[in-house]
């Protein structure tokens, strides 16, 4: 199995809740080594570049005022197969539909403000990496 880096984000609600440490326990617990990390309050610049992939869609303007509405807690997290392991720890967009037991199924109160962001793929890992430390490669060894 590969050893992967990808990027999450705890999201403004989540930190306003106070469970940064309990996401990144199951980060932990589930063999994800925390490689980088940095808290930042973005700007609507920054985000709406970040997730200019959605800039298409209907919910795009609200995703970024909500992603600039507070700190957020951006991380490398490395591990085998860590693109899908942080997925699976995070659960389904909508917390209605995340599995018990899932991130956003215990932190998060709507799919607009849904406590977490993972890359999706080795792609979307890659850049987003880059994109908030410029540098750091993706692959680690
Ligand atoms: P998406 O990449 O589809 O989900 P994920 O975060 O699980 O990879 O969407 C990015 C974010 O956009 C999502 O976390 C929350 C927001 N969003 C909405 O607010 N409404 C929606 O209907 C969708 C699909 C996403």
């Amino acid at each position: 199995m590969a050893i992967e880096r990808t990027l999450s984000i705890i999201k403004p609600d989540a930190v306003a809740k106070n469970v940064i440490g309990q996401i990144y326990s199951r980060f932990e617990g589930a063999g994800l080594k925390i490689i980088a990390a940095k808290m930042a309050h973005l700007s609507r610049g920054e985000a709406e570049a970040f997730y200019a992939v959605h800039k298409a869609r209907p919910f795009f303007n609200d995703l970024v005022t909500f992603m600039i509405s507070g700190p957020v807690v951006i991380s490398v997290l490395e591990g085998e197969n860590a693109i899908l392991k942080h997925r699976d720890l995070m659960g389904a967009t909508d917390p209605k539909k995340a599995e018990k037991g899932t991130i956003r199924a215990d932190f998060a109160d709507s799919i607009d403000a849904n406590a977490v962001h993972g890359s999706d793929a080795p792609e979307t890992a890659a850049n987003e990496v880059a994109f908030f430390f410029p540098g750091m490669n993706v692959y680690s060894r």
